[in-house]
């Protein structure tokens, strides 16, 4: 916003609760003095949701119509691969000039190393993982703590190396619970008398999804959730040692963001504005190696990044 208003002279307007805002023309005007003080705070002035245009009735007439109304001459959403999703379809049919800006805590976009929001949510998890180390060890309890991470596992794998989690469990690679339980028995026969077990919300055990609900949203995702518990359960079954299970659920998406989050999110705002102003439409701003970049939506979204399996084989090294 501060490259486009104050460097281009443009008015910059802001959609309220993402593609609602499109949608219902709920809109506020972006000004250097209602954006500052900001870079420290977690989540968005503006709102978010999960609204999908394209599941509602009339929805994208209604977007035609607020472009139109606002004279909107170019769009920068922010968000994971649903909301940039939209972003896509809409700019492949000429429907409104955009640049895409990758924000989400799942880390899943293949297109960009980083998204901003993850390191924040690892950081979070780890803190959290630490704690959880004393008093597990005082209790000598099997810790079993639950994370986001529906289709891809960053958020397990990364907190849970940099906690030094036992076991680590993500979506990519079902799970086998018995191997679970025998490097817990590796690690207890050694002596110690407590472990951490990290796992990603969409891990499951042996192919079977374990949900909370069969509630899904505008982009047809089921609301997960309970494998921490169903974790907990087998093991003290299978071991008989004492275990509790953590779901962290969305403290991992608040607070303050990181000073590398910061740094991104900033980064990747100046360049969104920047292939904008060029005309560089129908792209997403990514990070790749040091560099900023730009990769066509198309390419960005055609799929999702998974836990690249070296790093896994890092992690498994210190399993039990
Ligand atoms: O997409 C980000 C994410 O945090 C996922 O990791 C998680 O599964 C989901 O959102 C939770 O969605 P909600 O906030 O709608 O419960």
């Amino acid at each position: 916003m501060r490259k486009a208003v104050k460097v281009h002279g443009n008015e910059a307007l802001g959609f309220r609760y993402g593609w609602a805002g499109v949608v219902e023309g709920h809109t506020v005007r972006l000004d250097l003095n209602n954006t500052s003080g900001i870079l420290p705070r977690g989540g968005t002035i503006l709102g978010s949701s999960r609204t999908n245009p394209y599941a509602m009735d009339g929805g994208l007439d209604k977007i035609k119509e607020t472009l139109a109304v606002e004279a909107i001459d170019m769009l920068i959403p922010i968000g994971g691969e649903d909301t940039l999703g939209v972003a896509r379809k809409l700019s492949d049919e000429g429907i409104a000039n955009i640049v895409g800006v990758p924000k989400t805590i799942d880390n899943d976009l293949s297109a960009t190393d980083f998204t901003f929001g993850f390191q924040t949510a690892v950081q979070i998890v780890t803190d959290a993982i630490d704690r959880l180390h004393t008093t597990a060890e005082s209790h000598n309890r099997v810790m079993v703590v639950e994370v986001m991470g529906r289709s891809a596992g960053h958020i397990a794998l990364w907190s849970g190396m940099a906690g030094g989690a036992d076991a680590i469990l993500v979506p990519e690679r079902p799970f086998d619970i018995d191997e679970v339980v025998a490097h817990l028995r590796q690690r207890h026969d050694r002596g110690k008398t407590f472990s951490i077990v990290v796992v990603a919300e969409g891990a499951t055990p042996a192919g079977n999804e374990v949900t909370a609900t069969a509630e899904t949203d505008a982009f047809g995702h089921t609301r997960l959730g309970g494998i921490g518990v169903f974790l907990e359960e087998e093991i003290r079954e299978r071991t008989g040692y004492d275990s509790r299970a953590t779901i962290l659920g969305h403290v991992q998406r608040g607070g303050t963001p990181t000073a590398f989050d910061r740094v991104l999110a900033t980064r990747f705002g100046v360049a969104a504005i920047d292939a904008a102003m060029g005309g560089d439409f129908g792209k997403m701003v990514a990070l790749r190696g040091q560099d900023i970049v730009r990769v066509p939506l198309g390419e960005a979204l055609a799929e999702s990044k998974l836990v690249d399996p070296d790093l896994y084989a890092t992690a498994e090294t210190f399993f039990g």
